[in-house]
C-alpha cells in the first residue's frame, strides 16, 4: 500500500514566450519504510517534482494523493490540513523560525506535534552534528547548518511522509553518513522518505533511485 502516489504529473513554467516543460508525465510511488532517492542533473525538475508532491505547487495535469486523500486541486485549507498530519517537508530554506534558537526551533516542532522529549531533541541535535550550535539563532548558522537544523526540526515530529530537497548538500562525508543514519532510523521505524539529492552516497544506501532527466523518469 502506497502512502504516497503521483500520476503523470505535469507542469510548465512560462516566461514571456519562453516555454520549460518541468515535468512531463510523472509517475511514482512511495510505500511505508521505504527510501527513494530522486536524482537527475540540475533543472532536470526535481524541486518541481517535490512541489508538486507537497501540495505547495500545483501540477498543470495530473494528481497527487497522500495516504488515500487527494492533494492536487484542492482548497489550501485542505491541503495544509492534509500536510501537517502526513507530510515532513524540507525545502532548501525557510525551515526554521527566525527569532528562535536552533534548540527552540526543536521544541516548538515537538510540541506542535504533541511529542516533547528533552532527551530526544539532544539526541537529535546530536544526530544531525549541531549539538554544538543548539543556542545559535539561525541567521548565526552557516549554509549546511542551517540544512541539518531544518532536518532536525522536520525529523522530530516522526512525519509518516518526509519529503526533502537536498538535505544533505554543503556537509561532509562524516556529517553526511550521520545524516543518512537518521533516514535508515526512520525506515527501521516503518516511515517514508523520498529524497532530491546529488549525493552517490545517499543513494546508495536508498532503496530505489528514481532518475529524472529533462522532467522525465529515465527507464534503465
Ligand atoms: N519558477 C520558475 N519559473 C520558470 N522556470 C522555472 C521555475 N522553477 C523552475 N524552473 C525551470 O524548470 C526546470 C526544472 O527546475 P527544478 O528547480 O525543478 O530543477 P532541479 O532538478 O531541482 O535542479 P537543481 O538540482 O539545480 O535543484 C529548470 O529548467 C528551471 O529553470
Ligand atoms: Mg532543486
Amino acid at each position: 500500500m502506497a502512502v504516497l502516489e503521483a500520476h503523470e504529473l505535469y507542469r510548465f513554467y512560462h516566461v514571456g514566450d519562453e516555454e520549460t516543460a518541468a515535468l512531463r508525465g510523472v509517475s511514482l510511488t512511495l510505500k511505508p519504510g521505504e527510501i527513494v532517492a530522486v536524482m537527475g542533473p540540475s533543472g532536470s525538475g526535481k524541486s518541481t517534482l517535490l512541489n508538486c508532491l507537497t501540495g505547495l505547487d500545483e501540477p498543470d495535469a495530473g494528481h497527487v494523493t497522500v495516504e488515500d486523500a487527494r492533494m492536487s486541486r484542492r482548497p489550501e485549507a485542505e491541503k495544509t490540513r492534509l500536510r501537517s498530519r502526513a507530510l515532513g517537508i524540507l525545502m532548501q530554506s525557510g525551515n526554521l523560525f527566525p527569532h528562535l534558537t536552533v534548540a527552540e526551533n526543536l521544541r516548538f516542532q515537538m510540541q506542535m506535534a504533541g511529542k516533547f522529549d528533552a532527551e530526544r531533541s539532544s539526541r537529535l541535535l546530536l544526530g544531525v552534528g549541531l549539538a554544538h550550535r543548539a543556542t545559535a539563532t539561525p541567521a548565526r548558522l552557516s549554509g549546511g547548518e542551517t540544512a541539518r537544523a531544518g532536518l532536525a526540526v522536520t525529523l522530530a515530529a516522526d512525519p509518516p511522509i518526509l519529503i526533502a530537497d537536498e538535505p544533505t548538500a554543503e556537509v561532509d562525508a562524516a556529517t553526511e553518513g550521520r545524516l543518512i543514519a537518521q533516514f535508515e532510523s526512520r525506515r527501521n521505524d516503518g516511515l517514508a522518505t523520498l529524497i532530491a539529492t546529488h549525493s552517490e552516497a545517499l543513494a546508495r544506501r536508498a532503496d530505489r533511485i528514481i532518475r529524472l532527466q529533462d522532467g522525465k523518469i529515465q527507464h534503465a
